[in-house]
C-alpha cells in the first residue's frame, strides 16, 4: 500500500474519532504496522500542515488540516463513478494539462484528475499565460476518453463549463454567468477559464484533457495589471474565504453527474445545462473571431452549442468560435 494510502487511512480513523484522542496502538492494529511506522506517518502528515497533538498514554488527536487539494482530503468527500478515480497531486508542476497529456499517453485511466497547488507554466487559451500562484486557486486537469469525434470535442467545453458554473452556485449560493464559450463570471468578472486539448486520429478521439482554472482566494493584488478582461475571485465576490477542496469535491461530482448525462443522453442535455447560465440572449455584442471583429444581437446557440447572431443588416451569423464581449 502507498504512503498516500496510509495517510488517507490514518485521516479517516481521525475523521470517525470526531476530536477524540487515537491511540497510536490502534492506528497500528488498523493499518497493520509499527508503531513506528505510525510516527513517521504522522511526522509525514504534520510536514504537510496537519496539526497533530500527541500525548502519552492517550494517543493522536487531530487539530486542525491545511485547506490543500491533496488526494487524502479530496477522496473523503467524492463520491463519484469516473471523474476522480485516480488522483494525482502535484505541489508545485508546469501545468497540469501537460502532466495529464503525459499520463493519458502513459495510458492513466478515464477519470484521472491532476491537481496541483501551484503551475509554474500554467497555459490559457490562445498561448495565453494563466497566472497560477500557489495554494489559492484550483488548477485541475482531468482525462477523458469519450468514443466520439474530434469535431464534437467543444461539446465537453460546455459540459466542463456547466459543471464549473453548478459547482460556484452550490458553493457561494451567488448567480455565476458563462461567457460563450467557455468562461465562468461573478458579476460580470472572469473567475474561471476552461482550456480543453485533444489528442485525436481523423476519426476518432484518443483522449481529452479538460484543464479547469478556478479563483478562488485569490486576492485583488495577486491579479496582473494587463489582463484583457475584468477577472476576480470567489473570496473576492463573496466576501469570505472559500473551502478549496469543498469547492474542488463540488466540482468533481458535478462532472461526474454531466458526464454521465452526455454519455448516456448525448449533447442536448448538456446544452441545457449550460445554458441555465447563459445571459446574453438579446443582448448587443461583440465577438473577436480569427477573421475579424462583427458586431450584432444575440440570438440564442444551436444545437451545436454554436452562437448565432443577428447583423445588422438582419441577417444571421453562425460563429463557431471567438470571443465575446456584451456592449
Ligand atoms: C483561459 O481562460 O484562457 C483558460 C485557462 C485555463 C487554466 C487551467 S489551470 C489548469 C489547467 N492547466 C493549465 O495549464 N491550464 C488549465
Amino acid at each position: 500500500m502507498s504512503q498516500q494510502a496510509r495517510q488517507l487511512q490514518i485521516l479517516k480513523l481521525f475523521q470517525q474519532q470526531q476530536g477524540a484522542y487515537l491511540s497510536g496502538a490502534e492506528i497500528s492494529r488498523v493499518l497493520g504496522v509499527s508503531r513506528t511506522a505510525v510516527w513517521k506517518h504522522i511526522e509525514q502528515l504534520r510536514s504537510l500542515g496537519y496539526r497533530i497533538e500527541a500525548v502519552t498514554a492517550r494517543g493522536y488527536r487531530l487539530h486542525g488540516s491545511p485547506d490543500l487539494l491533496l488526494p487524502a482530503e479530496i477522496r473523503t468527500e467524492l463520491e463519484t463513478e469516473v471523474i476522480g478515480r485516480e488522483l494525482v497531486y502535484f505541489a508545485e508542476t508546469d501545468s497540469t494539462n501537460d502532466r495529464a497529456h503525459a499520463l493519458a499517453r502513459e495510458g492513466a485511466v478515464e477519470g484521472t484528475v491532476v491537481i496541483a497547488e501551484a503551475q509554474k507554466a500554467g497555459k490559457g487559451r490562445l498561448g495565453r499565460h494563466w497566472v497560477s500562484p500557489p495554494g489559492v486557486n484550483l488548477y485541475a486537469s482531468i482525462v477523458l476518453r469519450p468514443s466520439i469525434a474530434p469535431r464534437q470535442a467543444p461539446q465537453l467545453t460546455f459540459l466542463s463549463a456547466a459543471a464549473v458554473a453548478r459547482a460556484i452556485a452550490e458553493m457561494t449560493r451567488l448567480r455565476p454567468t458563462v461567457k460563450w464559450p467557455n468562461d465562468v463570471l461573478l458579476s460580470g468578472r472572469k473567475v474561471a477559464g476552461l482550456l480543453n486539448e485533444l489528442d485525436a486520429e481523423t476519426e476518432r478521439i484518443r483522449y481529452l484533457v479538460l484543464g479547469i482554472g478556478i479563483n478562488i482566494n485569490m486576492t485583488a493584488d495577486q491579479f496582473p495589471a494587463d489582463l484583457r478582461y475584468p477577472a476576480s475571485s470567489l473570496a473576492l465576490e463573496t466576501g469570505s474565504t472559500v473551502s478549496r477542496r469543498l469547492l474542488t469535491c463540488a466540482l468533481l461530482r458535478q462532472l461526474d453527474k454531466l458526464y454521465a448525462l452526455y454519455l448516456e443522453q448525448g449533447f442536448e442535455p448538456i446544452l441545457q445545462a449550460w445554458q441555465d447560465y447563459f445571459d446574453l440572449t438579446g443582448q448587443q455584442v461583440e465577438v473577436s473571431e480569427q477573421a475579424g471583429i462583427c458586431r450584432g444581437r444575440v440570438l440564442g446557440l444551436d444545437g451545436e452549442g454554436a452562437l448565432l447572431l443577428r447583423l445588422a443588416d438582419d441577417s444571421v451569423k453562425r460563429i463557431l468560435a471567438g470571443d465575446v464581449r456584451p456592449l
